[in-house]
């Protein structure tokens, strides 16, 4: 196959548009299109206010829309005319049927698949970008070859992307490394090396990986489990520290500092958010089961179970801390975004915390810097959360100053590790309370011992802080 001249990318998301920008701007002298159902999407893609939050997106967007990079609703255009085409399509957990709340959802890969192998009139690379089960690709090739014209050829490519959101445009420009899975057979390889020549316009030859389609499938399901598996191993030994008086910063450093081990992701949270992690670990949990390997499945579970615990025991310690009714209750929520530098809620803890609340009747005044309040409310008010939304919108205000939603407070619970909760007038905010003032650090991202100066009652994550070492509190939850 010659060289790729145009890429077609099926799905306009999180991880199609950031991607496809990259290749754009690395690759003047390839035409890449990105291709969406959804013409509002598209539209603001077009627009200036894009449809994803990502730190340095807009500059490249504007660099190379209208040039080389373009977003449309054609999709059957896109298809013709692209040697390469990536599947960038969602794959939620399954909320139906077989395999329901673990095993992915791939409708929508397959009828982009189907599309392609409907309009296609020249032969194409196809590459599956989305995470997937093991052996999504060799559905995909099956579907392509089963309904394919004649004289056109598919390679089905496995290519997962490791970019994670607030960082996606520095996890592209400098990939630790990059992922290709092909069949191997004569084509394979050159399709593998098509896709590789894309890559190398800016990423080094040497940190290009190549592998059969199924180990680079489970290498993506492994890294996410992996990345899960320290977050829920730090956040265990956070109800640890908590019980005993230790520090998880500290004992998070201790072992960090052991190479074998690494500093990277030991920061114990409120636990972990996305739109991956529980999703992957899910995914790996049922292809163990339907693999007959039941011992491995529950091992990976455990995973999630540590996350479930990390949210509800947080939650209880707010509540236990606030005499043990939060009932009518105002409590400041800073923070409604997964993680900081981005506007996506995906499975984000905080909605958990503002869920266990509203089921004790707190009233909460919730304040993020980019997540949209249209997205709060349908968080909040979807029935896995809420079974009555009237009463979410009795319960909840939603405000746009930081300063406003502490107001009256009896409490304020961080959620988000936000950069700028960090430079906030906190005095002000004190002074503005009801008293005990509570600061409940879900992130350990503040300034604990001035906080307790200017007279707050201070808890976080993985530690007791001085108040209650001197009382002998513990602050576990059984
Ligand atoms: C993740 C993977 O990092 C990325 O490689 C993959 O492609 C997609 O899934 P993402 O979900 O965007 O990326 O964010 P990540 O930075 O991994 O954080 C996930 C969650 O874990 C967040 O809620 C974050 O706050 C939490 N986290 C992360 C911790 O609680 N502690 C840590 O030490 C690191
Ligand atoms: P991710 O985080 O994996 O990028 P997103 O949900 O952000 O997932 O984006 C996936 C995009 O794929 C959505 O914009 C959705 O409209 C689009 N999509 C899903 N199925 C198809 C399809 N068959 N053809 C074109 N676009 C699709």
């Amino acid at each position: 196959m010659a060289d790729v001249k145009r890429v077609c990318c099926i799905g306009a998301g999180y991880v199609g548009g950031p991607t496809c920008a990259i290749i754009a701007s690395k690759c003047p002298d390839i035409t890449v299109t990105v291709v969406d159902l959804s013409q509002a999407r598209i539209n603001e893609w077009n627009s200036d206010k894009l449809p994803i939050f990502e730190p340095g997106l807009d500059d490249l967007v504007k660099q190379c829309r209208g040039k080389n990079l373009f977003f449309s609703t054609e999709i059957e255009k896109g298809i013709k005319e692209a040697d390469l085409i990536f599947i960038s399509v969602n794959t939620p957990t399954k909320n139906y049927g077989i395999g329901k709340g673990r095993a992915a959802d791939l409708k929508y890969i397959e009828s982009a698949a189907r599309k392609i192998a409907e309009v296609a009139v020249s032969s194409k690379i196809v590459v599956e970008k989305s995470t997937v089960p093991v052996k999504a690709a060799e559905s995909i090739a099956h579907i392509l070859q089963a309904n394919h014209r004649r004289g056109v050829h598919y390679q089905v490519l496995s290519n997962p992307e490791f970019l994670a959101e607030g960082t996606a445009v520095k996890d592209l420009m400098y990939p630790d490394r990059v992922l290709i899975g092909g069949e191997l057979s004569e084509e394979g390889n050159r399709a593998i090396m098509a896709l590789s020549n894309i890559y190398q316009h800016w990423v080094p030859k040497d940190n290009i990986i190549t592998m059969n389609t199924w180990s680079s499938e489970l290498s993506k399901l492994t890294a996410n489990a992996f990345l899960a598996q320290r977050i829920s191993s730090i956040n265990a030994i956070s109800a640890v520290c908590e019980a005993t008086g230790a520090d998880v910063s500290e004992v998070a450093h201790a072992i960090g500092t052991d190479s074998r081990i690494g500093p990277k992701f030991l920061q114990a949270s409120v636990g972990f958010g996305g739109s991956c992690f529980q999703k992957d670990v899910l995914n790996l949990v049922y292809l163990c089961e339907c693999l007959n390997l039941p011992d491995v499945a529950v091992y990976w579970q455990t995973v999630i179970e540590m996350n479930e615990f990390q949210k509800r025991r947080f939650a209880r310690r707010v509540i236990e801390a606030l005499f043990n009714t939060v009932t009518n209750k105002r409590i400041a929520i800073f923070g409604f975004a997964f993680k900081k530098d981005t506007g996506d809620t995906r499975e984000s803890p905080s909605i958990y915390i503002c869920k266990y609340l509203m089921d004790e009747q707190a009233k909460l005044a919730i304040y993020d810097p980019k997540v949209d309040h249209e997205q709060m409310i349908s968080d909040l008010t979807h029935p896995s959360i809420s079974d009555n939304p009237t009463r979410v919108q009795e319960l909840v205000t939603l405000t746009k100053d930081p300063y406003e939603a502490a107001r009256s407070a009896h409490a304020i619970v961080i959620c988000t590790e936000w950069d700028e909760f960090k430079d906030y007038d906190y005095q002000k905010i004190y002074d503005s309370m009801l008293k005990p003032a509570f600061i409940f650090d879900g992130r350990m991202i503040l300034d604990h011992k001035q906080l307790q100066k200017i007279g707050y009652h201070v808890e976080t994550i993985g530690k007791r802080l001085s108040d209650d070492v001197h009382t002998g509190k513990s602050t576990s939850v059984p």
